[in-house]
């Protein structure tokens, strides 16, 4: 009875996004098999990390966009081949970076344990040693992920967009069975790296066009100066491809920052201010200004619970590729 109560958990399906929440995650599934996985993925960071400071920001935001698309299960690690252009190609992830840094654990961990080790889980672990090496909180992470076998640009489009409102962050949060409190805390990614011009323009000058959820211009709710710190960094005739701007003050630390910026004007993101826009969310925005430490704790908990979305089918042996062995 309770066995056949936990498959029906499994087998739970999120609104039809294809998503099972409550697969069996492990705490020692790797502890016979495989037991260098931890120290192989924390040092690929480790090592990454020292050399450029961006890879940390690189790696919790491809973890967070592999999670919303099918599950935690590495879709967004596959190439794009002739006939189908993968996640990684799709538009919210040709910023994403950092995949060699998943390559390198892969590739460590296949010389020593091949076949054991899910390109999913090396990721999920590399986030959270990417938290950790940032001045963040750290957590254990079950394991047991398995890889996908399909990847599609199209799909990308159900990611959240930096001009989201609040109903509609709500909702993609809510369509993957995670709550609103999951959305101001795991938002709180955003003290980590850099967002280009082109994901907060239309917030900082007054020419009026249609947005995504309305009719954007100069946003009213943006501090003064902060918003013509962002006119300097993006000006109207911008052509450099990287500009833009930190999405918060101290974007390579871990910290709570993020929750004091959007307190005083200065989120970056239209996304970022509609945590603003409700009584409850505010609240917990108000609560994390306060206190790193309730942040820190409820970041570790809502990442457990992003990471425990999963719909994989197999371990692949090279995290860019489908294994070649179905017909
Ligand atoms: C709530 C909905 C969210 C929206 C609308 C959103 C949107 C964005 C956008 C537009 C960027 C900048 C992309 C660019 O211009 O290059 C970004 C960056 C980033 N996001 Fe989010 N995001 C959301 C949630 C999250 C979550 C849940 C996490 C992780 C827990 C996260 C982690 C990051 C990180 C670390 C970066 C910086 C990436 C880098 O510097 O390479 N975001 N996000």
């Amino acid at each position: 009875m309770a066995a056949a109560l936990a498959a029906v958990v499994r087998t739970v399906m999120v609104l039809g996004l294809g998503l099972s929440v409550g697969e069996a995650l492990s705490l020692d599934l790797y502890e016979e098999t495989c037991p260098q996985v931890e120290a192989a993925v924390t040092a690929a960071v480790r090592q990454a990390m020292a050399k450029d400071s961006t890879v940390a920001a690189g790696l919790l935001r491809m973890h967070f966009h592999d999670c919303f698309v099918r599950g935690c299960d590495a879709s967004v690690l596959l190439d794009s081949t002739g006939n189908v252009t993968a996640e990684k190609d799709g538009p919210p992830n040709v910023s994403l970076h950092a995949f060699y840094v998943v390559d390198n654990a892969k590739a460590t961990l296949e010389a020593q344990c091949p076949g054991v080790v899910s390109c999913a889980d090396i990721l999920a672990l590399a986030a959270r040693d990417a938290v950790a090496l940032s001045g963040g909180p750290s957590w254990v992470v079950p394991v047991g992920r398995r890889d996908g076998r399909v990847s599609l640009a199209s799909e990308t489009a159900t990611l959240p967009g930096p001009r989201a409102s609040f109903e509609q962050l709500k909702q993609a949060f809510h369509a993957r069975g995670l709550s609103t409190k999951d959305l101001v805390v795991l938002s709180g990614g955003h003290t980590l790296g850099f967002a280009h011009c082109s994901s907060f323009q239309d917030r900082i000058f007054s020419s009026l066009e249609e947005g995504q959820g309305g009719i954007m211009g100069m946003d009213p709710s943006l501090s003064p100066s902060f918003a013509a710190s962002l006119r300097r960094a993006c000006p109207p005739n911008n052509t450099a491809r990287a500009a833009g701007s930190g999405l918060d003050a101290t974007s390579a630390a871990f910290d709570n920052t993020y929750y004091r910026m959007l307190q005083a004007g200065r989120g970056l993101l239209a996304s970022d201010e509609a945590l603003l826009t409700h009584p409850k969310t505010r609240a917990f925005v108000a609560l994390y200004a306060a206190s790193q430490e309730a942040f820190f704790r409820a970041f570790a908990k809502s990442m457990l619970r992003m990471g425990g979305l999963n719909g994989g089918d197999e371990v692949r042996a090279n995290c860019r590729r489908v294994n070649n062995n179905k017909p």
